[in-house]
């Protein structure tokens, strides 16, 4: 780990003596860190205590209690205003300039008000960084020093370090190092006219889960999401679809790859025509709408050229979900099916999985458990098959 560098930006809030705990914890792990303390940072804890824990000098912010200006200032930089100037692109002091300048990874872990955190600005500030590829670790619900409880407070340092430690894991935790993933994910939109869809209700959630684990274990991958409402997983390149076609297209696009896992639930049909303008009740009544069919993707995949060596599946079913995932895993001839049972209540949409992986080999049954657990142990097996 003695090779390993992080620069620790410290913003203010009476939460910010944690991070004097923080640096320990990294430095007994051999971490070099080097400390950024904002103005306002430094009206909770010293230059001299972090500097002396960094075994670094600390990079400072100058103000001046006595500038009235300067006070108003310090009273912004707290975890919110980091994270709206970092969300909005901002550069007017030193641990905004750093952040708007990095080329690495960034962990935030923001501890504020709860009313501050729960505040539409602030949660449209955090979905702008995740979907940057910021990651969040915290806040923690509790009580907080203003009082009041709820989420908020700062993640606890050894949580804060164990997310730290995760993002510097070295190359043996990374098999997927150098090769390359297109996943598809949530559902697709097909247009009957200017204002209506033909959707359906996937979340997109396990799909943006295995992109995550995918990177996590060093894969290049390539989200391909249909309209959902989910962050982008750290690491992770998304190119937003709406129609079958165009998430065929750009899944096309990103070839060649080694692996190709199919989440999403693509609409098997789209409207023949897509009418130009709004369709109007009259009195014909309700229009005929004609289908077509849509291409399908994991088949194209599967039987296409370059084909990814392994091809995944997915089969959500409400009932006979393993006979029927067999005899899907021959028609589009790819690798592995995972079949889900949509009909157990939450699955679609909710943050549990209960899946079979289905093989030319056999049948796999795991647990029930959460869509990221589902997601972690798919993308194991996937580098043990790749490996
Ligand atoms: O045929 P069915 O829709 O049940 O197959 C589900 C699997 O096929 C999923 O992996 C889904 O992502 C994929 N699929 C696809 N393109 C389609 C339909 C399904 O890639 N048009």
């Amino acid at each position: 780990m003695s090779e390993k560098r992080i620069l620790l930006i410290v913003g203010g809030g009476i939460a910010a003596y944690k991070s004097l705990e923080l640096v320990r914890l990294l430095r007994k792990a051999g971490v070099a860190v080097r400390p950024i303390l904002t103005a306002a940072g430094a009206q909770f804890i010293t230059p001299l205590s972090l500097s002396a824990l960094c075994e670094d000098r600390v990079y400072c912010e100058l103000f001046s209690l006595d500038d009235e200006s300067e006070m108003g200032h310090i009273q912004l930089s707290r975890s919110a205003d980091l994270m709206a100037k970092a969300a909005g692109g901002l550069a007017n002091d030193l641990a905004s300039t750093t952040l708007l300048a990095t080329d690495k990874r960034v962990l935030m872990a923001p501890a504020m008000n709860v009313r501050m955190w729960n505040h539409p600005a602030t949660q449209r500030n955090r979905a702008t960084l995740a979907a940057d590829g910021v990651a969040f670790v915290g806040p923690d619900e509790g009580a907080m020093a203003c009082g009041e409880f709820g989420p908020g407070r700062l993640a606890e340092p050894p949580e804060i370090f164990a997310a730290i430690m995760k993002a510097l894991e070295g190359p043996a935790a990374k098999p997927l190092a150098g090769k390359r993933a297109i996943v598809t994910a949530g559902p697709t939109a097909e247009p009957i006219d200017p204002v209506r869809v033909l959707t359906n209700r996937s979340s997109g959630k396990q799909g943006f889960a295995i992109a995550a684990a995918l990177a996590e274990l060093g894969c290049d991958v390539t989200l391909v999401a249909g309209p959902v409402a989910v962050p982008t997983p750290l690491g992770v390149r998304r190119v937003d679809v709406e129609t079958a076609r165009e998430m065929l297209a750009a899944c096309e696009a990103a070839l060649p790859a080694d692996i190709a896992v199919c989440v999403a639930a693509v609409s098997d049909w789209r409207p023949e025509v897509e009418a130009s303008s709004k369709m109007k009740k009259g009195a014909d009544g309700p229009p005929a709408l004609k289908l077509v069919e849509n291409p399908d993707i994991l088949a194209t995949l599967s039987n296409g050229f370059p084909r990814p060596r392994l091809v995944v599946g997915f089969a959500a079913e409400t009932d006979n979900v393993e006979a029927y995932a067999q005899a899907k895993l021959a028609k589009k001839g790819c690798d592995w099916i995972v079949a889900n049972d949509v009909s157990i209540a939450g699955t679609m949409g909710g943050d549990d999985n209960a899946v079979s992986i289905v093989t030319p080999q056999g049948i796999e049954r795991w647990e029930r458990t959460a869509k990221s657990d589902v997601a972690r142990k798919l993308a194991a097996r996937m580098a043990e098959e790749l490996s």
